[in-house]
């Protein structure tokens, strides 16, 4: 059945080879990036290996949310219905703390606040499919997750290890609390969180501080990761296959459910992580209204 899959991120690394592939089968890729001449480049790529030629794509930077709620917009403008959502956009930031005008650090905006906005406000296009999945993507390093005090801003306590740490430990909280919400509610949208390997990509390359290149992703990646191919079985896995269907608020590594970090989880502190990103969104809309 030919699906109809988004996937954010899908300029370059595991998004985009991602997108290649399932083009190549015959499904409908919907490309998000937030360079257009890579996103030009990319749907080029795609285009030339899609067996249908459907590919769509379209540009929005998340570090600020007035391009996250423009390319919403035009995702329901152009879409009845999406099959897969795939949360897929990431960084590994800088040492200097970045922030949106609403004082959300970059990180988490890239990994829980725009993920959180798209599954909530194309819920209404998901549950047109009959077999709806979000797929959000966090990592092992949310192991190392140093949970204090829920400072979910880093406003306290700022690097960008602990930022990316974090940011994917809290992936894993808003995955299960979604998950849970939508059942709940009697939505058929499930939605789970995984971790794709260890994969040679630009990860941490896009940072601006050399300090960071040199570090964990330059020395690390070269020796110990695995390649695109290997780098997308999981999100592949999650996307198409028949055994996931239904299952929802896991988290998948190696195409197996595994057991996450705890790190101190209980409902309550995912509650206090929505109430987090509601608040930022509420600030968002009340400065359009003005
Ligand atoms: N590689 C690994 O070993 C590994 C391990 C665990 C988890 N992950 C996660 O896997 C996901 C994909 O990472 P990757 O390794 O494929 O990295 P990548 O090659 O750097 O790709 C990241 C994608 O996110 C996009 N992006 C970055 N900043 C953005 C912004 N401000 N707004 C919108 N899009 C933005 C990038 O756009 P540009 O092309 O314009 O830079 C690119 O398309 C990330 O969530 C990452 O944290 C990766």
């Amino acid at each position: 059945m030919v699906k109809t899959i988004l996937i954010t991120g899908a300029t370059d690394g595991i998004g985009k080879h991602l997108a290649k592939k399932l083009a190549s089968e015959g499904h409908h890729v919907i490309l998000h990036g937030r360079n257009p001449q890579k996103l030009e480049l990319a749907t080029q790529e795609v285009r030339a290996v899609s067996l249908r030629g459907r590919v769509s794509s379209y540009l929005a930077d998340f570090s600020n949310l007035e391009d996250v709620y423009r390319f919403v917009g035009e995702i329901k403008r152009d879409f009845q219905s999406i099959d897969v959502l795939f949360n897929n956009a990431g960084l590994y930031a800088g040492k200097e703390r970045k922030a949106s005008a609403e004082n959300v650090e970059l990180t988490f905006m890239l990994s829980v606040l725009a993920p959180y906005i798209l599954t909530t406000e194309l819920s209404p296009l998901l549950e047109q499919s009959s077999d709806v999945r979000v797929i959000n993507t966090s990592s092992y390093m949310h192991r190392f997750a140093k949970v204090k005090d829920l400072d979910f801003g880093f406003e306290n306590d700022y690097n960008p290890g602990l930022a990316y740490n974090n940011s994917k430990l809290y992936t894993i909280w808003m995955t299960r609390y979604l998950a849970r919400d939508f059942f709940l509610r009697g939505s058929n949208i499930t939605v789970n969180s995984y971790h794709p390997g260890l994969i040679s990509t630009n990860l941490g390359n896009n940072s601006s501080d050399e300090q960071t290149k040199k570090s964990l992703f330059g020395r690390l990646m070269k020796s110990f990761s695995k390649n695109l191919d290997e780098g997308i079985e999981t999100g592949y896995y999650l996307t198409l296959a028949e055994e996931v269907t239904g299952l929802t608020g896991y988290y998948f590594d190696d195409k197996k459910v595994k057991a996450v970090s705890e790190k101190g989880y209980t409902f309550e502190k995912a509650q206090k992580l929505m109430n987090y990103c509601q608040e930022k969104i509420d600030l968002f809309k009340e400065k359009q209204d003005v």
